[in-house]
């Protein structure tokens, strides 16, 4: 078993192909964490507790006159509060006798095959071919009779652990759970860098790399969604690692609501970094009995840098995240009616895109926003999914069976989780969207949030969408969001109960796509939130891909994928061709580097194809051949980031490699062309460096050691913006 308790020791032992994980029940009855790192075998690691007189780190009462047993120091799987540990708390509890205090002791623990389950959460799951161990730890306060269940399941062969806490109230008394931290680790040094992924809508997930510096460094989110301006992922990494080389953790929040990613260098440098649901407006009322489930935390190590880190979430969430058929099935290539066309259209005017888009190749044609209720710009009718007949007069039924009949399939696109106050929704039930009393709630975007918490608006939402994907043959959604909640307050929820709210809109959300998208496997669901506000492992349970962003300019989208690749994998970047010059930055970038950019996820058109030239047209039909080639080496590759555009602004590039190491796809975009400039060379990774290899338009071959240590010449020609694409291939 990849779990193992050692009686002799007190110690719990987790085992991956390449990683251990070990923690330990000290003296008193606390669970200190002692490693995580590369795989060890059998040793006991816990000689590195080491116990000190320290001033002013209080001793836990049942040490007795012993002042070197101190939790303000120790080394935690899961920390107290409101006793002895003045660092970054795991959980924070208002007890029934109005104390603020959980001190957990390892009560009990169960080891079992196969994976734990997170009600009502998404999470990762085992497939057939999988060997996961899963181990459960019971702290329980014992002058509290709370216990807190932590859970740890183990992907051996692919190198993933996985963590999740169980709050129960086993005492008398209501209690509330005020902070609820998925996971705790902490590190007996200090001497690592700090990775998130920040940014704002329209400009998602830019890396940012910072040294630990004493006090705490933090990100999160308190917007009701996982976020535009920050990601739920971080890396804790040694200074000096590099893409290649170095010790690497990475840290990825399955959960699409508020969460907190903190980490703090303590006054003995040491580290620890917690991960969780936002404290923020967070209460949750816990009676006797009951109990509450905080989402799961993925985790990885890697010794050797940031891309085999990379590698081991791709290939987890490739295979292991996403509940839908889809997941495993090549995506169509879309052209998209928004930047075409946004409000203005009618059915004829979509009928001329998609025909023009049939002869570019593209198989899907997908309706964006628009198409419902009095619709016709962004101020009305969210909520009324009824068709607009003034623009489609024969339904949705009868445009897809118009764009069927071309070849194409049809997409549709909603955003259920929204109201406007101009809507015939809102006029019926005005008690149904998220609002505060005494308050006029705060717009965004002219539109306010229903409850999710509330069975009966999700029922609503439940049979109209239902309806709406059942009146049409419809083959794929675009599932959109495009406002943070404010005002959560729900009209139906006691007082006492008000901080769940934020939770419960996301539970909420997970049930209506249980309902919504998984009884509906036929239909590939693409997640959006303003572009990439919510793009997260969360709503990737549900939908295989997510629109990267409302940023189509592929100058921008280099930085933006190359973000997102860091923990998220290809199949999960909607990323589309759109025309210049580009409507959100007014740059002008040559057709071929919108194609290879947008290749660098699942490809689309997003377009008024009826005013592209012929010209165009073919070049669009050359990226969609070239695409459709290369799927499997681009989807299901080993991915590389070759430059860092934070850290080199010349050009970037990355690469695709097939997992047996006979094909690569090297991109490059010149990102700053200066006159005369030097001659420049782009480095493979990941050949066999004792294979020959082709290099398409080269004469010979050279060794795979060739092309990766002294490269291959970037064409001297290449003119700002433009691109190119390196295929090589194993003789
Ligand atoms: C925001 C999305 O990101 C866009 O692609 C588009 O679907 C609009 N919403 C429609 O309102």
């Amino acid at each position: 078993m990849s779990v193992r308790y050692i009686e002799s020791k007190k110690t719990f032992l987790l085992q991956t192909k390449n990683s251990t994980y070990q923690m330990k029940v000290s003296d008193y009855g606390y669970l200190l964490h002692l490693y995580y790192g590369e795989r060890l075998e059998d040793e006991d690691l816990s000689y590195l507790i080491q116990l000190q007189d320290r001033g002013f780190s209080p001793n836990p009462n049942e040490a007795g006159n012993d002042r070197t047993f101190s939790l303000d120091f120790l080394p935690q799987e899961f920390s107290s509060d409101g006793s002895c540990d003045y660092r970054l708390s795991s959980i924070e509890v208002k007890n029934g006798d109005g104390s603020y205090a959980f001190v957990g002791k390892a009560a009990k623990h169960e080891i079992y095959a196969g994976k734990y389950s997170l009600e009502g959460l998404p999470s990762l799951w085992a497939a057939d071919q999988d060997r996961v161990d899963t181990l459960e730890i019971w702290l329980t306060d014992p002058a509290t009779q709370l216990t807190a269940v932590l859970c740890y399941s183990v992907f051996e062969e692919k190198d993933i652990i996985t963590r999740a806490v169980k709050v129960i109230n086993e005492s008398e008394e209501t209690i509330y759970l005020n902070r609820i931290m998925s996971m705790t680790m902490d590190f007996m040094d200090s001497d690592y860098d700090f990775i998130h992924f920040d940014g704002r809508h329209t400009m998602e997930r830019e890396w940012s790399r910072n040294p630990l510096a004493y006090g705490i460094q933090n990100v999160g989110s308190f917007r009701g969604a996982s976020s535009h301006q920050h990601n739920p992922f971080a890396i804790l990494c040694e200074r000096g690692a590099s893409e290649d080389d170095g010790r690497c953790y990475g840290f990825s929040f399955v959960y699409s609501g508020n969460f907190m990613c903190k980490v703090e260098k303590d006054q003995y440098d040491q580290t620890r970094i917690v991960m969780g649901i936002h404290p923020k407006h967070f209460s949750y009322q816990l009676k006797p009995g009951e109990r509450f489930t905080a989402p799961e935390v993925v985790l990885a190590y890697s010794g050797k840098g940031l891309t085999h880190l990379t590698h081991l979430y791709h290939r987890v969430y490739r295979e292991n995240l996403c509940k839908s058929p889809y997941v495993r099935k090549e995506r169509p290539i879309l052209i998209n009616s928004w930047e075409a066309a946004y409000f203005d259209f009618d059915e004829a005017k979509l009928l001329e895109i998609a025909k023009e888009a049939v002869d570019m190749g593209v198989e899907l044609f997908v309706l964006d926003d628009g198409w419902f209720g009095n619709r016709n710009d962004d101020n009305a009718a969210l909520g009324d999914w009824d068709v607009n007949t003034a623009k489609l007069p024969r339904g949705l039924g009868g445009l897809s069976e118009d764009i069927h009949e071309m070849g194409l399939n049809f997409g549709l696109w909603i955003e259920p989780e929204m109201v406007s106050e101009n809507s015939e929704l809102y006029r019926k039930h005005p008690d149904w969207c998220l609002q505060m009393p005494r308050r006029q709630p705060s717009r965004g975007r002219y539109q306010l949030v229903l409850d999710l918490s509330r069975e009966d608006v999700r029922d609503y939402i439940v049979t109209s969408i239902n309806s709406v994907l059942d009146s049409a043959r419809i083959e794929y959604v675009k599932w959109d969001m495009n406002r943070f909640i404010t005002d959560a307050w729900s009209a139906i929820v006691e007082k006492e109960k008000q901080g769940e709210i934020y939770h419960r809109y996301i539970l909420g959300l997970y049930d209506i796509m249980n309902r919504i998208i998984l009884t509906h496997p036929e239909i590939l669901f693409c997640g959006c939130s303003g572009g990439g506000g919510r793009f997260d492992p969360g709503m990737l349970y549900y939908q295989p891909q997510i629109w990267c962003s409302d940023n189509t300019d592929a100058v921008c989208r280099l930085k933006i994928q190359y973000g997102t690749t860091f923990v998220y994998p290809v199949s999960a970047m909607e990323s589309h061709v759109s025309v210049c010059p580009n409507h959100q930055t007014g740059r002008t970038v040559p057709l071929e580097t919108r194609g290879i950019t947008a290749m660098d996820g699942i490809l689309g058109y997003e377009l008024d194809s009826t005013k592209l030239t012929e010209e165009e047209k073919r070049i669009c039909r050359q990226q969609v051949e070239a695409y459709k080639r290369n799927y499997p080496l681009i989807v299901y590759g080993d991915y590389y980031r070759l430059t860092n555009p934070y850290t080199f602004s010349e050009y970037v590039a990355w690469e695709h490699v097939s997992r047996n190491r006979d094909e690569a796809l090297i991109s490059l975009v010149l990102t700053e062309k200066e006159a005369n400039d030097a001659q420049r060379y782009v480095k493979a990774k990941g050949l066999n460096p004792q294979m020959q290899y082709q290099v398409d338009g080269m004469e010979g071959s050279l060794s795979g050691q060739a092309l990766m240590s002294a490269g291959l010449p970037v064409p001297g020609k290449l003119m700002q913006y433009e691109a190119v694409q390196y295929h090589i291939k194993a003789l």
